[in-house]
């Protein structure tokens, strides 16, 4: 079999994409993937990639593209990106285990003149003190042998307005010539393509975007808070703060932040930045404001039960919308997790309605699920709306008796109170 240009390590929400693009760019494109079914499924012509769509999968499988999880797929590319997840432990520090998992098969297929090109969000210093040791392991040398490069990813998943193409791309090498490498491969998926001075400054740079959304996040959390308790209207204070036309960016409170990236790589930055004796104290009390958000919601359902002269206990509580984003059916660190986990404790009976999501557990524990919006608030006593899934903006909130408290700011209606 021929060999591929481009192998593509990890296919989930960001290695598919980029998979995709490489077969419409004209790319000789194959996958390497440990989790079996997602390659059986990507054989079949099965996205499990909400971005992704069947028909997608399908041209892609057209123009050539193979997946597998046997790491032999990538002898012989040109190109390998190496996209596997960077997640948090059981204790939630940064599990590096997965990227140095795929980091060690790669070195096990690397040939001279390779261009390896890792996208995994990580901590500044990776590239060079993980991931070059473990490549060089076999004798090829970065820079002379082979070219090692760091590219972060900006993958918004949901995102219709932006796509892999249109969003600029940093790049960055262990060498010039490495950068060099880098540059000529993604100018020929992305339009746009910015090289940085190294590897640091690249991995530093995504984190400093995904820092950025957190801190401000927080910031406008914890005002929500504030003017919850001395009655101001955050929802206001927002919509006129957001006319000055510079030097403002509008974020907006909510229960919490989830996903795979905002409250997962500030911690690889702290976590570093600790190891190297230095205090990231922005970080810190952005996280402690976000990790209070979940319990705050909850204090407010049980004062809004209280209010109406119910026991929060035996109080049946829905959840709309579990999703950690809008219109998407990734549930990854989703403040409804700890939202639940605080409602139980309440001896709420909760419950939730997704239309993105068939099943959601917390601790172990099946959370059941309401088919339809008119059933799910039917079926309550108090309804929490934790995400503002397109959908729900026709909701009739007041259609049914119960209150409800709207953790977005986007539901209208009399038995409606805001965050
Ligand atoms: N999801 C996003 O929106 C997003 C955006 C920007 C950056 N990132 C970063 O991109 C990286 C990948 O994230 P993701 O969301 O695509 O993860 P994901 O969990 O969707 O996909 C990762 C895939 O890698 C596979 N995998 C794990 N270990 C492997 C190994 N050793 N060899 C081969 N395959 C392996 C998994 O089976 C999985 O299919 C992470 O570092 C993440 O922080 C993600």
């Amino acid at each position: 079999m021929m060999s591929a240009e481009v192998a593509v390590v990890g296919l989930g929400y960001v290695g598919l994409p980029l998979a995709r693009r490489a077969c419409e760019a004209g790319m000789e494109t194959v996958g390497h993937d440990i989790g079996a079914d997602v390659v059986d499924g990507l054989g079949r012509g099965r996205s499990h990639i909400g971005d992704v769509t069947d028909e997608d999968v399908g041209a892609m499988l057209a123009a050539g593209f193979r997946a597998s999880t046997d790491p032999g797929i990538l002898t012989g590319a040109r190109t390998v990106v190496i996209c596997v997840p960077t997640g948090l432990t059981a204790t939630g520090t940064p599990d590096l285990e997965p990227l140095r998992a795929a980091v060690r098969t790669v070195a096990r297929y690397l040939e001279p003149g390779t261009l390896v090109c890792v996208e995994s969000t990580s901590h500044p210093g990776t590239t060079e003190e993980i991931v070059r040791p473990l490549l060089e392991a076999y004798g090829l040398r970065v820079g002379e042998d082979f070219h090692l490069a760091y590219s972060p990813e900006r993958i918004d998943p949901g995102n219709t307005g932006f796509t892999f193409r249109t969003t600029p791309k940093i790049v960055s090498g262990c060498t010039t010539l490495c950068a060099k490498y880098a540059e000529v491969f993604y100018e020929q998926l992305v339009d746009t393509v910015v090289v940085a001075t190294g590897t640091r400054e690249a991995e530093m740079a995504k984190l400093l975007e995904n820092a950025y959304r957190y801190v401000n996040i927080a910031l406008v959390d914890e005002a929500a808070v504030y003017c919850d308790r001395v009655g101001i209207d955050i929802w206001d204070v927002l919509r006129c703060a957001g006319t000055k036309p510079f030097g403002f960016s509008a974020f907006r409170p909510g229960p919490g932040v989830g996903g795979h990236c905002i409250p997962v790589d500030p911690r690889y930055l702290m976590t570093r930045a600790a190891e190297q004796g230095f205090t990231f104290r922005t970080l810190r009390a952005a996280r402690e404001v976000l990790d209070s958000m979940p319990e705050h919601v909850a204090g407010r359902v049980r004062d809004l039960l209280h209010a109406a002269g119910r026991n929060p206990a035996g109080a049946r509580v829905t959840l709309f919308g579990v999703t950690y984003k809008a219109d998407v059916s990734d549930t990854r660190e989703s403040p409804a997790y700890p939202v639940a986990r605080a409602l139980r404790a309440l001896g709420a009976r909760v419950a939730y309605h997704d239309p993105y999501v068939e099943r959601f557990e917390v601790d172990g524990e099946p959370v059941p699920r309401h088919r339809t919006e008119r059933d799910a608030l039917a079926g309550s006593d108090l309804a929490v709306l934790l995400q503002e899934h397109t959908g729900y903006r026709s909701a009739d909130w007041d259609g049914a008796g119960c209150q409800v408290l709207d953790t977005r700011g986007t539901a209208e209606g009399r038995r409606v109170t805001r965050l």
